[in-house]
Formats: C-alpha cells, sequence, structure tokens
C-alpha cells in the first residue's frame, strides 16, 4: 500500500446499505435491527453523528436540542406529510431533501 492513501468513507451509501441496516428504504430505518444477509456489526455502520476518533462533539447537545424543538413543536401542532412527488435527497455539504418536505400543520 502507497505511504499516503486517500480514502473517502460513504456515510450516506453505508446507511442505506441492507448489508448493514435493516430495512435501510424505510423512513425510519433501525440501524440496530438483525442484518438480513450478513453478521456485520450493524452498529458500527451506522455514522450520523461520525466516529472513532472524529465522533461529534456536539453529539448530546444535538439528540438534546432535536428532542427539545421536537417536543415543543409536537405539543402544540398535530404534523402530517403532504402528499407529493418523492422526496429527492440533494447533496451539499450535508444531505437535505431538494424541494423540501411539506408537512400541513393542525392545532391540537
Ligand atoms: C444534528 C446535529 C449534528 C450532526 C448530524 C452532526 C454530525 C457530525 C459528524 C458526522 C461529524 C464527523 C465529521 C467527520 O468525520 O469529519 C461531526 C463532527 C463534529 N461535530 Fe457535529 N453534528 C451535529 C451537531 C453538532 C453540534 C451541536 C456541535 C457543537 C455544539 C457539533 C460539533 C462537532 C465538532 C466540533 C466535530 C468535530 C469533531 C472532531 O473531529 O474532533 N456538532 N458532527
Amino acid at each position: 500500500m502507497p505511504q499516503v492513501t486517500f480514502f473517502l468513507l460513504s456515510p450516506y451509501l453505508m446507511h442505506h446499505d441492507a448489508r448493514f441496516v435493516h430495512e435501510p428504504e424505510a423512513v425510519c430505518p433501525h440501524p440496530d435491527g438483525p442484518p438480513p444477509t450478513e453478521a456485520a456489526p450493524a452498529r458500527d455502520a451506522s455514522l450520523p453523528l461520525g466516529g472513532g476518533p472524529r465522533q461529534c462533539l456536539g453529539e448530546g447537545f444535538a439528540w438534546m436540542e432535536g428532542l427539545l424543538v421536537l417536543a415543543t413543536v409536537a405539543q402544540v401542532w398535530r404534523m402530517a406529510l403532504v402528499t407529493g412527488p418523492p422526496v429527492e435527497p440533494w447533496g451539499l455539504v450535508t444531505l437535505r431533501p431538494k424541494q423540501g418536505i411539506q408537512v400541513h400543520l393542525a392545532r391540537r
């Protein structure tokens, strides 16, 4: 192997690989579910917040913030997905839905 080796790791591809993720195309996949084809450690294939020495420093904060935002909004509003064309992924620095995701809000 050369002394300097450059490689890219794609969390997107890993998260959509049925060898590692149970139901990879499900809206809410189950990374900890049983891998269907190989006895691969599925938890190591789930990298939404990085891993190893590059593990996200803000992971705890990010989980807390996400839960608080969701709980705050969901207390007041009931959310229903507006049906339309399939959500198209848009790869920038982070991955996002190309046309956004439209949600209908109804006050609880
Ligand atoms: C949902 C929110 C977040 C996501 C999805 C996320 C995701 C990630 C990912 C994937 C990495 C690894 C990047 C790599 O391997 O090069 C990372 C690293 C990092 N994140 Fe986050 N992050 C989030 C929120 C935050 C917050 C809130 C903070 C700070 C308050 C933060 C601070 C950092 C830092 C400093 C690193 C670099 C760690 C290092 O390389 O030593 N992140 N994040």
